[in-house]
């Protein structure tokens, strides 16, 4: 018998927890049934030419509960439409027959033994707000967020517990090739971000005023976020770089509600005198405000999908103004990476690890739900043997169990995604799902990947069957 014992995770905590997620848009079809309003996506995705073969999410995957208990997933991360329970986004107008939609999954769910993580905002803003008074550009989308995040606390909240405010609320007002479409350059970015962190706040003390007492839930905010490792670890100048790209990523969102304020790094590099303007793009707090926003967080959703090596680089001093110049810096990729789907998605498991132990040290290591984190395939392999697929989970998974032995306060597991579906501004052409959609059949077959093998396994095992699996890569 061993008389030193090392604590080291081989397999998960007791009571973590184990899911997959998706989002309204990407999954719910259905778009103008049962008087559901329309949303920017709905709009964006209308208009030709926006998305890869003019594909919309019109009729995206229906029902999916036999293929969660199949899973045998503790937990389901979904999303609410807010225009199809609120049609013009304000609350004088209700869609009952939308409220009793949701109502129906989150028992469907709770009958299965399934978790709803419920997540108020995934993009899919109602097109009224966006067009009567231009959506998150506008302060008074505070007021409205919060009356629709108090009716389904109101309606749904005897029964969620978890509750996400927003998911990945970087809101593409840059480039236009995200609903809805405008090209406002860094400025309205910075805005419409100003107004969501202060949304959101605001959620979280309705929450803690009016619900928490009664119906004893969680309400956090989900970010997805890459890790950005310096190319040159000796060089103090890609450090810095690397440093600015987690914190326009991450800390943009993270910092204001964990430490009360934007990131030095961005208050530094948004507008400032090295690009010869006087004053900051990036709007500020009050005092007040960052006492406000401070500490709203009751866990921390993490969406992480891969990692980029960052070096320094300066842009010209521009007119215009850009979130992405801003940072001064470039993306580099090592071409060994495997990439086997999405352009942009390269698997480095390490960089999860790094990213875990940053949140840690960087907001006073926080409760974290990982709320998003897997692969996407571009062709289809005729006998579904997504091997790569096997090979991500199993290399990001082994960092979470590192992670876990660092001290890092990981308590959920959440694989994106369910099926394939409609992945925004690529249509159907990234396959993310751990069931094929056969979207080209009118009733949508699917079909089990090798995956869902896989991943049952490691839901059942609580971690990996074979422990000898863990830590080896
Ligand atoms: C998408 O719509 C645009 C504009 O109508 C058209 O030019 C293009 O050919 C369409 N693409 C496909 C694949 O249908
Ligand atoms: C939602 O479901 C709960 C639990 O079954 C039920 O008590 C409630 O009346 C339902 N609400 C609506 C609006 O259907
Ligand atoms: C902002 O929204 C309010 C309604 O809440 C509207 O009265 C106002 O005109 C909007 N402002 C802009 C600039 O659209
Ligand atoms: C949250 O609510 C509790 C109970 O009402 C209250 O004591 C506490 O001050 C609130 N927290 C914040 C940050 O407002």
């Amino acid at each position: 018998m061993q008389s030193v014992r090392i604590v080291t995770h081989f397999f998960l905590p007791l009571g973590f927890s184990w899911g997959v997620g998706s989002s309204a848009y990407q999954t719910e079809g259905a778009w103008d049934v049962d008087g559901k309003g329309p949303s920017i996506w709905d709009a964006f995705t209308h208009t030709k030419g926006k998305v890869f073969r003019n594909e919309t999410g019109d009729a995206a995957c229906d029902g999916y509960y036999k293929l969660l208990k199949e899973l045998n997933v503790n937990h389901y991360l979904l999303s609410i439409s807010w225009p199809r329970i609120m049609p013009t986004g304000i609350k004088t107008e209700l869609n009952e027959k939308g409220i009793q939609f949701y109502n129906d999954t989150i028992n469907s769910l709770l009958e299965s033994s399934i978790i709803p993580i419920v997540s108020l905002y995934h993009w899919d803003l109602p097109q009224v707000l966006q067009e009567k008074y231009g959506g998150w550009q506008n302060i008074s989308m505070i007021n409205y967020f919060n009356d629709y995040a108090n009716l389904c606390f109101e309606k749904f909240g005897d029964r969620v517990k978890h509750w996400i405010t927003f998911s990945n609320p970087w809101v593409s007002y840059e480039t236009g090739e995200h609903a809805p479409g405008l090209k406002l350059g860094g400025c309205g970015a910075y805005k419409a971000a100003h107004h969501i962190i202060k949304s959101h706040a605001k959620v979280w003390h309705s929450y803690n005023n009016s619900w928490r007492s009664e119906q004893q839930g969680m309400v956090g905010i989900s970010l997805t976020t890459g890790w950005g490792e310096p190319i040159d670890p000796q060089s103090q100048a890609d450090i810095d770089a690397a440093e600015r790209y987690i914190q326009f990523h991450l800390g943009w969102f993270a910092n204001p509600i964990y430490r009360g304020d934007y990131p030095e790094a961005m208050k530094n590099y948004v507008g400032n005198a090295q690009q010869g303007l006087g004053t900051s793009r990036l709007p500020t707090f009050s005092v007040q405000e960052k006492i406000y926003i401070k500490g709203t967080s009751d866990f921390l959703g993490i969406g992480h999908f891969t990692t980029r090596y960052v070096t320094q680089k300066s842009f010209p001093s521009l007119q215009v103004s850009s979130y992405h110049m801003d940072q001064d810096l470039a993306e580099l990729v090592d071409p060994k990476w495997p990439a086997p789907g999405s352009k942009w998605l390269y698997s480095v498991p390490w960089g999860f690890r790094r990213l875990l132990n940053f949140i840690k040290t960087q907001y006073g290591n926080p409760l974290i739900y990982v709320t998003e984190n897997g692969v996407s395939e571009k062709v289809q392999c005729t006998q579904l043997c997504d091997e790569w697929r096997i090979e991500y989970l199993k290399g990001y998974i082994n960092e979470i169990l590192k992670a876990l032995n660092d001290g890092v306060n990981v308590r959920g597991y959440t694989a994106w995604s369910l099926l394939d579906k409609f992945e925004w501004n690529k249509g159907f052409s990234e396959r993310f799902g751990f069931y094929h959609v056969d979207f080209k059949n009118k009733d949508k077959p699917r079909y089990p990947k090798a995956s869902v093998d896989y991943y049952k396994n490691i839901i059942s095992a609580n971690g990996f069957p074979n422990p000898r699996e863990a830590h080896e890569i």
